[in-house]
């Protein structure tokens, strides 16, 4: 352990909770990483990873020393300095998000005597720290700190996020507390936003609006693309150039999906409707995903006729390569509107699985799931589907018909390997 090594408590052992606490202990730090569920606190102290995400199984068994799993409250939060809550806030029926994990949290905080700061990991509406100042405070722990802390790491490159982050954001009430928290960082080579609690929660939410709102924006212009001939890869090309605008986030596709983005879309579209206001283009980013999900069969529908009894192969079901995480994937939407037409339908994923989509068969491999299947859709862009030799794919179906969702081939090559091509916003075949 370095000199400077604090003592960190992460609640929560999902995707933030782990790389936060790992991340943590490969600055130095001795982590105590605590969550709910026996079965997975008994994988991470095996030394396995319950979860798939490049880079923290390393991490984790580089850091061992220094990385304690737990189930007990108390045995977190002895001789801890900071708390972080990164425990999942999903959405209840009304949109907004449940915040019971985090109550939990704050109401089993130990009484403690000594100053502890707790930093808020987990994505929360506006106003939640100041809520939660209140709940310390009124159970005489008004001198235990709270810093919101709000990560803006990816899954599937979150290691890389957490240790080289764009900005590191720190809301406080307390100017020391964020210094300290500010401190915990210490490695980390980034500019750091220091604020009020309430900016802070809402630079997580805007954040997570904006980039939406690009998906949004260039997924209507590859429908536009669609109507007027244009071809949209190239249309975001020569607008990321601009320096404004910039390249990421400019690939259209199938819609967004995953674990932040939709709930967080519709947490912020709440947060804004209970306080009196009508967030139109938020709105309007979120129906567009929506409707953005089931272009494909209209596609399908175009080049195959009815969609009855005919044998369709999802390539892919995470919501997006390199994670299992099939949270609000836009492959499951497909399916289910595929069955509703009647389909039959097989999907392929090298590591999601389609637990939970009933009438689905997973297949093993792409070959599996194409054999004889009248089309394929490209849903998520494995880096796997650049290496598949498609003419002899094509030879194996019973049309040789597929929907890149993703925009992720070739579409001259697909053409000469014997497909009839689709993809999203380009020239149809
Ligand atoms: C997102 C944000 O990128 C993170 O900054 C944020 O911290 C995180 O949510 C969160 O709030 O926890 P994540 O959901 O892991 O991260 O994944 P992204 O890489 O942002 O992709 C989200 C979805 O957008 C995927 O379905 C992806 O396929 C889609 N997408 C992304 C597009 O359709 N086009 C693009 O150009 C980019």
């Amino acid at each position: 352990m370095s000199e400077s090594g604090k003592r960190v408590a992460v609640f929560g052992a999902g995707y933030v909770g782990l790389v936060t606490g790992a991340c943590f202990a490969e600055l130095g730090h001795r982590v105590v990483v605590r969550d709910v569920v026996p079965e997975k606190i008994e994988t991470l102290r095996r030394g396995d990873v319950p979860i798939f995400e490049p880079g923290l199984d390393e991490l984790l068994a580089r850091n061992r020393e220094r990385l304690g799993f737990t189930t007990d409250v108390n045995e977190a939060i002895d001789g801890a300095e900071f708390v972080y809550v990164a425990v999942g806030t999903p959405p209840t029926y009304s949109g907004d998000a449940d915040l019971s994990a985090v109550w939990t949290v704050i109401d089993e905080l130990p009484a403690v005597d000594r100053r502890i700061v707790v930093c808020m990991k987990s994505t929360v509406p506006v106003g939640t720290g100041e809520k939660v100042r209140h709940r310390l405070d009124a159970r005489g722990l008004a001198h235990v700190g709270y810093v919101s802390n709000p990560e803006f790491t990816a899954e599937g490159t979150a290691v890389r996020d957490f240790m080289e982050p764009d900005r590191i954001v720190l809301g406080a009430f307390e100017e020391a507390d964020g210094d300290a928290v500010a401190k915990l960082h210490e490695g980390i080579d980034a500019p750091v936003v220091r604020s009020d609690v309430a900016s802070a929660e809402m630079i997580k939410l805007a954040a997570n609006a904006a980039l939406m709102a690009r998906i949004s924006f260039i997924n209507e212009i590859a429908n536009v693309c669609e109507a007027t001939g244009a071809d949209v890869v190239k249309v975001a090309e020569g607008i990321g150039w601009d320096r404004r605008i910039g390249k990421s986030f400019l690939q259209a596709g199938i819609g967004f999906g995953g674990s932040c983005f939709p709930k967080d879309s519709l947490a912020l579209k709440q947060l804004a409707a209970s306080s009196g206001y009508h967030f139109q283009v938020l709105n309007a980013v979120i129906e567009v995903n929506e409707l953005q999900k089931r272009r494909v069969i209209g596609k399908l529908k175009h080049l195959l006729g009815s969609l009855r009894g005919k044998r369709i192969a999802l390539l892919g079901l995470a919501f997006k390569p390199n994670t299992d995480d099939t949270r609000e994937s836009p492959a499951f939407v497909l399916a289910g509107r595929l069955l509703a037409e009647g389909a039959d339908v097989l999907a392929w994923d090298p590591v999601a699985h389609a637990d939970g989509l009933h009438g689905v068969v997973q297949a093993e491999t792409v070959e599996e799931a194409l054999a004889d299947a009248d089309a394929a859709v490209l849903v998520t862009a494995w880096p796997e589907l650049l290496d598949v030799d498609w003419a002899s794919l094509a030879a194996r179906m019973r049309s040789a018909v597929l929907v890149d969702g993703r925009n992720m081939l070739d579409p001259e090559a697909m053409r000469a390997a014997g497909f009839r091509y689709d993809a999203i916003g380009r020239a149809a075949t």
